[in-house]
C-alpha cells in the first residue's frame, strides 16, 4: 500500500510518499480502508520534531490522525466493529496505531466510531479530533447553556468553526476573533461579534462572558480570564492557566487534553446528524501532493479544514 511517511523531521520537504507492507491489526485494532484523512496542527508538530524527545518516532514513520474509511479487518478481540462498517475517528503513531496518510491503518477499536449516515468521506475525515475538541469543551467542561456569553479565540480554525456552531445551537451568543476569509467564514457560521486580532484587543473590547474556548494559545489565554464575569470558566487547548490569577478573579480556568474515544465520537455523530454541525472542509488535495496539503494548512490563509483524498 502507499503511505506518506518521513525519515527525518522538518518542514513539508521530508514528507514522501513510500510503498509499504499493509498494516496487521493486533488485538483489540480494526484494519480500515482509509478512504480520507485529514490534517490537524499536531501532524505538523509531530513532523517538525518538536515531541521527539517525548514521543520518539520510529522511522520511516507514517503521519497523521483522523481517518475516515471502511472497516477491512479485525484484530482478535475486537466485537464493536464488522467488516464493511463506515467508520471515522484516529489512528495517529504516535498512539500506537498506524497512522492516517496511508491506503490503509490499523488503529484501536476504541478510537474510532460509525461514522455519520449522508456525508462523503471527505467530511467525515474533516471532523474527528476538532469536532471532538470542541464538543468536549463547549459541552463537557463548559457546560455551556442558552443565553451565555462565551469568546472563542481563533473561530476560523478546524476547532473554532466547530464551536461556534455547537454554541450557537446552544443557544449562546458568541463573540470570536477572525481576519479576512475566516472572518468571512465565522459570520456564516453565526458568529454575534468579529474581533480582527490584527486590529483590535479583544481584552478592550468584551467584557463580563461567562466562558473563554481559546484555540490559539500564548500569552492571550490569561489575558481572556479578564473578560470573564466572576464564576467563570476558561478552556485552553494550549496554554497551562496561570492558577494564581484565575483565583485572584475568582474565576476557573483549565488545559483541555482532548480525548477522541468512541464515546465522543458517537455524541459528534449525533451533533452532525441532527444538522447542527456542517463540516468545513476548505482544501482537499490527492496523497500524492500531501507536501502542498501541509503547506496550505501552515500558511495560516486556509480556515477551516485541509483535507487528503486518499481513495476515490
Ligand atoms: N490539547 C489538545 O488535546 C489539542 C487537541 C487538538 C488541537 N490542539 C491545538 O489547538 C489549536 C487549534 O487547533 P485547530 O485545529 O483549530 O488549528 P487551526 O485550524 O490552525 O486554527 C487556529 C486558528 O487560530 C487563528 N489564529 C492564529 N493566530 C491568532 C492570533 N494571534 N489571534 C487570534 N487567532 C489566531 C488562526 O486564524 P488565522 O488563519 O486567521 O491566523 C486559525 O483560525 C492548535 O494549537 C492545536 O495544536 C490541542
Amino acid at each position: 500500500m502507499r503511505a506518506a511517511q518521513i525519515s527525518e523531521y522538518g518542514d513539508p520537504s521530508v514528507l514522501q510518499i513510500n510503498e509499504v507492507e499493509t498494516p496487521v491489526p493486533k488485538p483489540g485494532q480494526v484494519l480500515v480502508e482509509v478512504y480520507a484523512a485529514s490534517l490537524n496542527p499536531f501532524d505538523t508538530t509531530v513532523r517538525s520534531g518538536r515531541l521527539k524527545d517525548a514521543i520518539p518516532l520510529q522511522f520511516p514513520a507514517t503521519l497523521g490522525g483522523d481517518i475516515a474509511g471502511i472497516v477491512s479487518g479485525l484484530g482478535d478481540g475486537v466485537n464493536s466493529f464488522n467488516i464493511g462498517d463506515k467508520v471515522y475517528g484516529q489512528a495517529s503513531i504516535v498512539a500506537g496505531n498506524s497512522g492516517a496518510f496511508a491506503e490503509f491503518a490499523a488503529t484501536s477499536e476504541k478510537q474510532i466510531a460509525k461514522a455519520p449516515s449522508d456525508l462523503d468521506f471527505q467530511q467525515i475525515a474533516s471532523l474527528p479530533l476538532v469536532g471532538v475538541s470542541a464538543l468536549q469543551a463547549t459541552m463537557e467542561h463548559i457546560n455551556l447553556h442558552s443565553g451565555q456569553k462565551i469568546f472563542i479565540h481563533g473561530g476560523a480554525g478546524g476547532i473554532g468553526t466547530i464551536a461556534i456552531q455547537i454554541a450557537k445551537h446552544l443557544g449562546a451568543f458568541v463573540a470570536t476573533t477572525a481576519k479576512d476569509a475566516g472572518a468571512d467564514l465565522v459570520k456564516t457560521l453565526g458568529a454575534d461579534e468579529i474581533i480582527n486580532y490584527e486590529t483590535h484587543d479583544f481584552a478592550q473590547i468584551l467584557n463580563g462572558f461567562d466562558a473563554v474556548f481559546d484555540t490559539v494559545g500564548g500569552d492571550d489565554f490569561n489575558k481572556s480570564l479578564t473578560i470573564l464575569k466572576k464564576g467563570g470558566i476558561a478552556v485552553s487547548m494550549i496554554t497551562q492557566p496561570d492558577e494564581a490569577k484565575a483565583r485572584e478573579l475568582e474565576v476557573t480556568a483549565l488545559h483541555q487534553a482532548t480525548k477522541v474515544n468512541t464515546e465522543k465520537l458517537d455524541k459528534l455523530t449525533k451533533l452532525v446528524e441532527d444538522g447542527v454541525i456542517v463540516t468545513q472542509v476548505n482544501k482537499v488535495f490527492p496523497l500524492d501532493n500531501i507536501k502542498e496539503a501541509f503547506k496550505a494548512r501552515e500558511s495560516g490563509a486556509t480556515p477551516g479544514k485541509v483535507v487528503i483524498a486518499i481513495k476515490t
